[in-house]
């Protein structure tokens, strides 16, 4: 299916564990998953949920789960088939793409938003060169690098101070900031040791000195007045971003009213021609009124947690509305900030403690999100927080979060 093609609209919702029931099937089982499928839940929704380890967050909401290894083809269209559900919603990008293009060739399920919006995103090379090439979208200067050898030589034509990132990574793995040329064989070797499956190449990319960075949610909808796709925007979310992971987010991001402006065009311009229903996270950077593409992931975006507080509808609502063809609103309720609570210790079935005297301060919200494992530094919570203006949530989040220990 091309970006072009409408996306076919079924307007009657079945009911769970029932012959006629709607049933989606969730690719990748964690927090964001888990909020997802508590959204499809709420509209009585059958959720399948799909991840590698057992008992992973989503897994624990779900009517179903199975675990397996996404990125094998032949086990992917197993499991798929035998579940013949309505909507295939990744929400990982090590997913066997193939997989998801069959299956949408078969005409059983809808892959949200497209198969190919998984496939261009889930590579940094696809994605970039759809920007920067084919879009004319402004991206910091960029060369990718198959070797060692080519890497140096793509940095010596970005320049310094430089980022080298694995193709396929999240979260900030195997990524390095290079400052000078004799750290170019570390970026490498942590390329290598830290990309997702076999590392192929990287991508060298300019460092950009920006003044803040925001996540732009897009949501590609069914327009009901219209009988038309349309795109809605909720308010810019900015985020502090530590090794490469979301440490605090907050909504709106104030921006000068031209950078919003450049902003909404970019993500409209990338996202109708990824095509689908669904929401996205638009990674922007943001210096005085100039705008450059980062990034974008077809569906709910991590930093998007603060949307929990701050919007009338959640991201996750959001999505679960917009794969439904239901009728969505971004509107922005109150000034929000979430902040994560991370892993100081490594150990199955870890406590917590603080979570009163997290929740004591006046509107603030917790979610412990049940992961059976912790690993240092890994994401096991978050919390959300109201106030006057950003500021004052940012502090309540941060101040709550901080109260929350993990424990043995
Ligand atoms: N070219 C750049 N210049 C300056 N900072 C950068 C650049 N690229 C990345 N960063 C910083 O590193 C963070 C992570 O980078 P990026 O989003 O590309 O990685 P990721 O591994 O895909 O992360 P995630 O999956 O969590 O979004 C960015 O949010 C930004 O703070
Ligand atoms: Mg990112």
């Amino acid at each position: 299916m091309s970006a072009r093609t409408p996306v076919p609209i079924k307007r009657r919702i079945g009911t769970a564990n029932t012959p006629g029931s709607t049933r989606v099937m969730l690719l990748g089982s964690g927090e964001l998953g888990k909020e997802v499928a508590i959204a499809f839940q709420r509209l009585g929704v059958e959720v399948v949920a799909v991840d590698r380890y057992r008992g992973a967050p989503a897994q624990q909401v779900a009517h179903r789960a199975y675990t397996i290894d996404m990125s094998d083809e032949d086990e992917l269209i197993r499991i798929i088939r035998r579940e013949q559900p309505d909507y295939v919603v990744p929400e990982i990008e090590a997913i066997a793409t193939k997989a998801l293009r069959l299956i949408q060739e078969e005409g059983t399920s809808t892959v949200i938003p497209t198969p190919l919006a998984v496939q261009l995103t889930m590579n940094r090379e696809g994605i970039r060169r759809l920007a920067a090439e084919e879009l004319g979208i402004a991206t910091s200067p960029y060369a990718f690098a198959y070797s060692r050898e080519e890497m140096k030589q793509a940095a010596a034509e970005v320049g310094l101070p430089c980022v080298v990132k694995p193709i396929m990574s999240s979260s900030g793995h195997g990524q390095t900031v290079v400052n000078s040329r004799d750290e170019l064989d570390a970026a490498w070797d942590h390329a290598a040791a830290d990309g997702r499956v076999n590392m192929q190449a990287v991508i060298v990319e300019g460092f950009v000195d920006f003044d803040f960075e925001i996540t732009l949610l897009t949501v590609r909808a069914y327009g009901h007045q219209t009988g038309r796709d349309a795109t809605y925007f909720c308010d810019p979310i900015g985020h502090r971003q530590q090794d490469g992971d979301y440490i605090a987010s907050w909504q709106p991001q104030p921006m000068s009213p031209l950078a919003l402006e450049k902003s909404q065009d970019i993500a409209a311009a990338i996202t109708s021609s990824l095509g689908g229903h669904g929401i996205f996270g638009v990674e922007l950077f943001v210096k005085g009124d100039e705008v450059i593409f980062s990034e974008v992931s077809p569906r709910p975006h991590d930093t998007g947690l603060v949307t929990m507080a701050s919007q009338r509808f959640s991201e996750f609502e959001l999505h679960a509305r917009t794969v439904l063809g239901l009728p969505i609103d971004t509107t922005l309720l109150f000034p929000g900030a979430s902040a994560v609570v991370k892993s100081p210790r490594a150990g199955k079935g870890v406590g917590f403690r603080g979570v009163a005297d997290a929740m004591d301060i006046p509107g603030t919200d917790v979610r412990l999100f049940g992961k059976p494992a912790a690993t240092v530094g890994r994401r096991l919570g978050v919390v959300v927080a109201t106030g006057e203006d950003v500021h004052e949530a940012l502090r309540k989040a941060q101040t709550a979060a901080k109260r929350i220990r993990v424990v043995s």
